[in-house]
């Protein structure tokens, strides 16, 4: 598939299929006549540039309208003056959307000097309530506007835009259902995300993911592993399992199976070399779960468990449904279970109702599970969530001063874990030569850190033992062991 004869052999006399992905290789294909056109009349193939803002999981989606961009007869262009430009949204804090907001203008001066060029907004910030209307009326320079739950409709949608003058807006209050075998284009040739569920039925009090999302569905492990089985004969060593919760994956498919089940299918594939998964919410960390990281030699042993709060009464506010205690637990069943495991965390500071406490049982917990890292966000007001309408808003300067005092923290300590590993012999899965010495390599390590020795392009994709001789902050400077 994505052959240029499966494009090529489509009949455009006919109408297009109601079927998909069938449909929308009807539509790639009319995309592609456009594209010739194109290149007659300008000497020259259209280009586009995606732009992803937000997680994992949008970044992964932009490799899939990278894909059908690039199959439609698109070459990547070099920034946001492209002939098409595609911005996927994010709207998970308020910063998120003010960006989008801010570089749209950017662009409508940029569409003064190529008239040709034709804007498109989608992501999770589209299927928010107020700002399609917002765009429509301050932002006539974008021309196509879609949400998540359609974006498999991509091509189609790019070929209705070709056609037209005035704004196209599609987006879907539901998710439709979930298609497969739509062309793809990486951004590493080495790794890959794999989506394995979409949607969240959590409903954290402050997260707007379950509204713009949908509720959680599934993939069948079948397509998931035959995903996953194409992508390393296509080179990738490495993967990513992706979903807002991983550790509720299978519950709702017709054979119900665990994400445990599923890590242990996915060990089991010939010449995949590392696999990692994100988020894991902690509510749902089975024994089981524990057992497979421990047990599957290519897991790494690296585990993303975000905290939010240490606080048990905001974490009941929050709707996590767990306690301090049980997270404690949880961590320590960790590392008894697997004592190299690194760990790392989200946390967010002045949820309505914070108090000062509150804020110290926060800083216990960073103390006592010593995150290797955390990413440490400001509580954003969403909107439509339960918590936007909490009392209490904590004032922005105590917030702050919060802010600086827990970030000091979570530096201070992943300092410390991340000095501690000097002088030890750990797996490294080079990556590409180094940017700034070609006489050295670039790898990661389990916990997902950098480490640069010396070493040659042949290396790239494989793991090698190396002595991690000096730690700088974020990376180290290692050197090959003599042999494993
Ligand atoms: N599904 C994942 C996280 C998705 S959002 C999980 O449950 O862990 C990524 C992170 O953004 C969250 O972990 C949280 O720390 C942060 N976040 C979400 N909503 C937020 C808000 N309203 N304000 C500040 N941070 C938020
Ligand atoms: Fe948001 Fe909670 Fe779902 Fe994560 S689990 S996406 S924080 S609602
Ligand atoms: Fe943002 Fe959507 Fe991800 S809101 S964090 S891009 S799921």
């Amino acid at each position: 598939m994505n052959s240029d004869m499966v494009f090529d052999n489509i009949d455009l006399t006919k109408e297009p299929p109601t079927a998909e992905p069938l449909r929308q290789y009807y539509f790639i294909a009319r995309c592609r006549r456009w594209a010739e056109t194109f290149e007659q009349e300008n000497g020259r193939c259209p280009t586009y540039f995606v732009q992803t803002f937000g997680c994992q999981m949008n970044a992964r989606d932009s490799e899939k309208l990278a894909g059908i961009l690039e199959q439609a007869g698109y070459v990547p262009g070099e920034n946001e003056q492209a002939d098409f430009v595609i911005y996927n949204t994010c709207t998970v804090r308020e910063n998120a959307n003010n960006k989008v907001y801010g570089r749209l203008g950017t662009l409508a001066g940029y569409k003064k000097q190529n008239p040709r060029m034709k804007i498109a907004l989608c992501g999770c910030m589209m299927q928010e309530a107020g700002v399609v209307e917002r765009i429509r009326k301050d932002y006539r320079c974008v021309d196509l506007v879609f949400g998540t739950h359609n974006s498999y409709r991509f091509a189609e949608l790019l070929s209705s835009c070709q056609q037209s003058d005035s704004m196209i807006v599609d987006i879907w209050k539901d998710a439709g259902g979930i298609v497969e075998d739509l062309p793809v284009k990486r951004k590493y040739p080495f790794k890959s995300g794999v989506n394995i569920m979409f949607g969240c039925n959590n409903f954290c009090s402050y997260c707007i993911v379950p509204y713009v999302r949908g509720r959680e569905r599934s993939r069948e492990p079948e397509e998931i592993l035959r995903e996953i089985e194409g992508l390393v004969n296509d080179g990738v060593c490495e993967i990513m399992l992706l979903g807002q919760n991983v550790n509720s994956y299978g519950k709702n498919l017709k054979n119900p199976m665990t994400f445990a089940e599923l890590l242990r299918e996915a060990d089991q594939v010939e010449g995949l070399k590392r696999i990692r998964f994100m988020t894991s919410h902690p509510k749902d960390l089975s024994d089981d779960l524990i057992e497979a990281i421990r047990d599957c030699g290519k897991v790494c042993h690296h585990l993303h468990l975000p905290l939010q709060s240490g606080s048990s009464r905001i974490l009941e506010k929050m709707n996590r449904r767990y306690t301090k205690e049980q997270y404690l637990s949880l961590v320590e069943k960790l590392r008894d279970a697997v004592p190299d495991i690194a760990i790392t965390t989200d946390l967010i500071v002045g949820f309505p109702g914070e108090t000062d406490e509150d804020f110290a049982e926060t800083m216990d917990v960073v103390k006592k599970a010593e995150y290797d890292s955390a990413f440490t966000f400001i509580y954003s007001k969403r909107t439509g969530t339960p918590a936007a309408s909490m009392k209490e808003q904590v004032p922005p300067e105590v917030v702050k001063e919060r802010f600086d005092v827990l970030l000091k923290e979570v530096q201070r300590i992943s300092a410390q874990k991340a000095a501690r590993l000097e002088g030890k012999t750990l797996p490294v899965l080079v990556e590409e030569i180094n940017r700034q010495d070609a006489a050295l390599v670039s790898g990661r390590l389990e916990n997902n850190s950098v480490v640069h020795f010396s070493g040659t392009a042949d290396m790239i994709g494989n793991i090698y033992p190396v002595v991690l001789e000096e730690c700088r902050g974020f990376y180290y400077l290692g050197r090959l062991a003599a042999h494993a």
